[in-house]
């Protein structure tokens, strides 16, 4: 018997388990290689200065605790919010700010939706614009100036990762920061969040 024969040697046996893994791991791992990884969608722009550290403040006062940022592709949502979220949009994302917690809406699209005076209301009193809120009151953000020591570094190190800024983003960037209030940083970031996708064209075929 040919199987009597395999499984009497171990040396051999051994061996042809070997050859018969790696055709079943070259098959995953070759295909990798080539794999040129998410591209950014069309026109996707790193976030300004002013905008990182606005994004760091919603990470910080833990916004994505009650908001997602992920668009599902759900007729209610899309009807609702606009396009579903395509990863394309999320490439200079670090961390992802997805969430997964729907207590209030989602708020990959809310940029330019709000103007920036409406945001500045609700933020120091959401009871004020919408009397059934029961989001925080953040009025400390308005208090709080940023001073922008920190953000040169930030956006270096995002570079390191992939995120195109140039030298001279990164050069300005403490200028650019330094002095404005944290809630006029929050708010230039959520005024951006969605904004790249205006334009969007899905790929052929999808
Ligand atoms: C305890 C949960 C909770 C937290 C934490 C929270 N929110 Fe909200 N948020 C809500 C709810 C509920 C609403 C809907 C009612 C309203 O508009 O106030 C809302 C509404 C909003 C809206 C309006 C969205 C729209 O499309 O109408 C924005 C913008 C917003 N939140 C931003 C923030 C930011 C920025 C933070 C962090 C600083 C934050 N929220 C923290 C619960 C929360």
């Amino acid at each position: 018997m040919q199987h009597e024969r395999v499984e009497t040697r171990v040396g051999l046996l051994i061996g042809l388990i070997l050859f018969t893994v790696s055709i079943g791991g070259m098959v995953e791992i070759f295909p990798l290689v080539f794999d040129r990884g998410t591209q950014p969608i069309e026109g996707l722009q790193p976030y300004s200065a002013l905008t990182l550290e606005g994004r760091d403040i919603y990470i910080r006062e833990g916004c994505v605790g009650c908001h997602t940022q992920m668009v599902r592709t759900l007729r209610s949502e899309t009807a609702r919010y606009g396009h579903y979220s395509v990863a394309g949009e999320d490439v200079y994302e670090r961390p992802f700010l997805w969430g997964s917690k729907r207590t209030g809406p989602d708020l990959a699209r809310v940029g330019g939706r709000y103007s920036d005076a409406w945001h500045q209301a609700h933020l120091y009193n959401p009871r004020s614009v919408v009397p059934v809120s029961n989001m925080p009151a953040y009025p400390w953000l308005f208090e709080n100036t940023l001073d922008g020591e920190q953000t040169a570094a930030k956006m270096s190190a995002l570079r390191t990762l992939g995120v195109p800024y140039s030298d001279e983003q990164i050069s300005s960037a403490a200028a650019a920061v330094r002095g404005t209030t944290e809630a006029d940083a929050l708010i230039a970031y959520l005024q951006t969040l969605g904004t790249d996708m205006r334009n969007y064209q899905p790929p052929a075929g999808e």
